[in-house]
């Protein structure tokens, strides 16, 4: 839907009119529907930036411009496929519109081969940028600790295809930039920030340089090239200030290691101090920091400051101590597409919003009219079982209802939703013989080396008749909050009935990843069992 969109247009149109007809009395009208919907770039356009920009978990910020579109690429770590890509015209409205990282190719772990799992590995803080020069996107990120890979694309909505892995070279929370040359130079590092240039296609490296050390710990590198000059931004994760050196080369001379962002609170109460961002210029020429605020059990959600150079040259928060609970930008509004509403899978694949947990079994499942999971795993360990279907909990606090048809399940099958993460829970079908319940399962949770600590156990369960159920799982994600989970189901799809206690989400940041809506579906006995999903819809709650 682009109903805003179409809106803004008629305005416009109806001003084009206005102006020729040159009415007094109509004029007044139009001026005071302008504020925030002219659909023309002039500079009278503007609208008011809320925080958090997007709530959702998209940590690991890279932030971008072409012509008058802002990009943002996000950490996905085993989830796939990786690396969402998000657009957005007014900074305040994105749209996920794909993935960088089509299939986590790093191991057979991502494919939960022979037990293993790949819990919080995979993709970390990565890089994404446009090259003019050739038309081509590039992604380029370090897996492990070990070897960087790299993605690129023709087209911003893919197809991505890998380009070059560097094997044992890990480019560490990288930034890439083309510099004035069109040569690839990447920053990187810990502490002792590095920078090492590329072949000019981007598959080897051709030298390598130390261009700054810290006197504390200094990671997340992002790496720009604005008026002649190469600026790296670094974040001291412990106490979340903004770094930010310079230099007239990209690989030497760099001075600086001014302060940012001294680590100023969070505009979403509760949520830790805005960190690790990346900076953009609008259109017209003003600058802006967007960085991420922790904001547990939801995960890391993007805020955004404006931003300006000061007398030295350096980008630097208008209060380097304080973040403003909203701005105004010179942009007008535009609603890509709404983060609420239903999914019905109507098409023949997932939507950019989806991502599963691992590389799916791509044998057992299907998109057409309906999403069919066939059992992927036999086990009875949930973070065993391969295809389960995630979808981000949109804060503060919100509702996924999905309408399943059990009618294919087989004796042993569990199916259902779930809240995903190191303590999950959820509401499903089991399925014994030839007996449906309706059931809710607690307390599945993970070891700190992220393999399985518990399975869980069965907390409640009714015996059911109907195939076609809904079942809902509400969460609230406020940080501070109670990080209350909740879920009910219906046969009617209208009237709901609470099943279990309240599932209390954990609210540690040390997975990383956020709570996450899972559809999933595993045999405890034998394959061959499906479910289809009809619909998946998110609402936001009070
Ligand atoms: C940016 O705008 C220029 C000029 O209109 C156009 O040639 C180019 O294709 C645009 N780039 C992208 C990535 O849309
Ligand atoms: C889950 O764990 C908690 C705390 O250890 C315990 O009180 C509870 O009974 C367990 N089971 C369920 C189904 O919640």
């Amino acid at each position: 839907m682009h109903r805003p969109t179409l809106w803004l247009t008629l305005l416009a149109y109806a001003e084009l009119i206005i102006v020729s007809l040159g009415s007094p009395v109509i004029q007044h009208v139009s001026e005071k529907n302008s504020i925030n919907k002219r659909a023309s770039m002039t500079p009278r356009s503007s609208s008011t930036v809320s925080q958090p920009v997007l709530w959702d978990d998209l940590a690991d910020i890279e932030i971008i411009r072409v012509n008058e579109t802002f990009y943002y690429s996000a950490s996905t770590m085993a989830y796939s496929p990786g690396a969402p890509i998000l657009q957005s015209t007014d900074l305040q409205n994105w749209e996920y519109i794909g993935h960088s990282v089509p299939t986590l190719d790093f191991g057979s772990s991502y494919n939960m081969e022979g037990g293993d799992t790949a819990y919080v590995k995979g993709i970390w803080a990565s890089s994404f940028r446009y090259r003019p020069s050739n038309g081509q996107w590039y992604w380029i990120g370090c897996i492990e600790f070990s070897d960087t890979y790299v993605y690129t694309s023709s087209s911003v909505t893919g197809p991505w295809t890998k380009h070059a892995v560097f094997k044992g070279t890990c480019y560490y929370d990288c930034g890439l930039v083309f510099d004035e040359d069109d040569t690839p130079q990447v920053a990187y590092g810990t502490t002792t920030i590095q920078v090492a240039t590329l072949s000019s296609d981007l598959t080897s490296q051709v030298s390598n340089a130390e261009v700054y050390v810290y006197d504390e710990y200094v990671e997340g590198s992002r790496f720009y090239y604005i008026n002649g000059f190469y600026y790296i931004l670094g974040i001291a994760p412990g106490t979340a200030v903004e770094y930010v050196i310079k230099s007239s080369s990209p690989t030497g001379g760099y001075i600086g290691g001014n302060v940012l962002a001294n680590a100023p609170a969070c505009p979403v109460t509760n949520g830790g101090a805005p960190h690790q961002g990346g900076i953009v210029d609008d259109p017209q020429g003003n600058w802006y920091y967007m960085g991420f605020c922790d904001a547990y059990p939801g995960g890391r959600i993007p805020v955004l400051a404006s931003i300006t150079f000061d007398d030295d040259g350096f980008p630097v928060l208008n209060d380097i101590n304080s973040w403003p609970s909203s701005l105004e930008v010179p942009l007008e509004q535009n609603v890509l597409s709404e983060p609420t509403g239903t999914d019905d899978f109507s098409d023949t694949s997932l939507g950019p919003k989806w991502e599963w947990s691992h590389n799916p079994d791509e044998s057992a499942f299907s998109v057409n009219n309906g999403l069919t999971l066939r059992a992927a795993t036999v086990t009875d360990d949930l973070y065993q079982a391969r295809n389960t279907l995630t979808h981000r909990i949109l804060g503060p606090a919100s509702v996924a209802t999905i309408e399943i048809d059990v009618s294919d399940m087989k004796s042993g099958d569990r199916a259902g939703l779930n809240l995903f993460r190191d303590v999950s829970a959820w509401i499903g079908i089991i399925k014994t013989g030839e007996n449906l319940q309706i059931a809710v399962w607690k307390n599945i949770t993970m070891n700190s080396d992220w393999t399985t600590k518990s399975i869980g156990e069965l907390e409640v369960s009714k015996e059911i008749s109907e195939t076609t159920l809904h079942l809902r799982a509400s969460a609230n994600i406020r940080p501070g909050g109670d990080a209350a989970g909740q879920f009910s189901y219906s046969t009617d799809g209208s009237s709901f009935t609470e099943l279990g206690t309240t599932f209390t989400m954990k609210t540690s940041w040390e997975f990383f990843m956020g709570y996450r809506f899972g559809i999933f579906n595993f045999a405890t006995e034998a394959l061959g069992g499906s479910v289809k999903v009809g619909s998946f819809d998110l609402a936001l709650v009070d």
